[in-house]
């Protein structure tokens, strides 16, 4: 739950007049982690929705153009099963991170993924300051929100992976889940995936990316790095610590290459696209 600081060197030679100084923030695992969650979530949801709205029109289009709705479920449950994977890999590493490697601060601290009582004064802090009442408050390395995402992503992930996986094998969990259980499931599964796109498609697409400091996208998900400058205004108290520990030199990384740049806005852009289409054809199905 909190990071190893890695450092990075990435080659630029496409983009060698690159001035900046750069810092990792994100290892190559968690982005890859990260790429794993986003495909599979965007592939859950627009094979999900249209089995839950399976009377609208675009419903009926996305089971046509893929082979059926027969076709739809499998590909539900084929993006299902990768994310599971995912899933269970990130708890092995928080495992051995916590418990064999024994790294401190895991689940306390300030690089921790854990709220804690500064959390409490930044969200109080933060909507005094959106009032004009006081200063902006200054970030650790994670900010409240992005714990929240977080835990939303992991909470979201047990509610939802167990209700599916009792669907999908019923007659094995009917040997110690009564009746209504089973079909209480189908509603848990089906109000949780919704909660979890309007959430993940709003909330988390505004706070991360459409908001002023990091408008119109936050690349370092993707690249991995951030400049000097967004580190220092962003996570100020991370850089300070850093600072005064001496450890900033040891997150020196290279400006990311263009390609890498060019490459996070397709793959970036689609996914704000795809994911605000399946918000906007969920809410009319839904309010229909
Ligand atoms: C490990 C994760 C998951 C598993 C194992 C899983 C499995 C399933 C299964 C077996 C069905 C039943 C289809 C049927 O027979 O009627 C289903 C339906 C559905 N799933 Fe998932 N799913 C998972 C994650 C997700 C996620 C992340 C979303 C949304 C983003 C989602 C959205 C839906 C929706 C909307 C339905 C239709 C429910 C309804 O008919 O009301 N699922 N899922």
């Amino acid at each position: 739950m909190t990071e190893p600081l890695t450092e990075t060197k990435t080659a630029d030679p496409a983009n060698p007049g690159a001035q900046e100084k750069y810092f990792v923030r994100f290892t190559r695992e968690q982005r890859y982690m990260h790429a794993v969650l986003f495909t599979t979530f965007l592939g859950l949801a627009a094979t999900g929705l249209p089995m839950r709205f399976s009377e609208s029109f675009w419903a009926r289009r996305i089971a046509t153009g893929v082979g059926g709705f027969g076709a739809v479920l499998f590909l539900h449950k084929f993006f299902a099963v990768l994310l599971t994977i995912a899933f269970l890999i990130h708890l092995k590493d928080i495992f051995q991170r916590a418990f064999i490697k024994r790294e401190k601060g895991i689940f306390w601290g300030p690089t921790s993924m854990v709220a804690n009582w500064k959390d409490v004064k930044d969200i109080i802090g933060h909507m005094r300051w959106f009032l004009g009442l006081g200063p902006k408050p200054h970030f650790d390395r994670y900010a409240y929100w992005e714990k929240f995402d977080y835990w939303a992503v992991f909470w979201g992930m047990i509610v939802i992976g167990f209700s599916g996986y009792a669907m999908w094998f019923a007659p094995f969990f009917a040997h110690f889940l009564p009746g209504w259980a089973l079909n209480a499931v189908l509603v848990i599964h089906s109000e949780e995936a919704l909660l979890a796109v309007l959430f993940i498609f709003s909330i988390h697409f505004v706070n991360t990316h459409l908001r002023p400091d990091s408008f119109p996208m936050d690349m370092v998900i993707f690249t991995g790095v951030e400049s000097e400058e967004e580190f220092k205004h962003k996570r100020t108290l991370e850089y300070e610590r850093n600072a005064k520990q001496g450890k900033l030199e040891k997150r020196v990384g290279l400006a990311p290459p263009l390609w890498l740049i060019n490459f996070s806005k397709v793959v970036g852009f689609t996914a704000l696209f795809v994911g605000l289409t399946l918000l906007v054809l969920t809410l009319t199905a839904y309010f229909s």
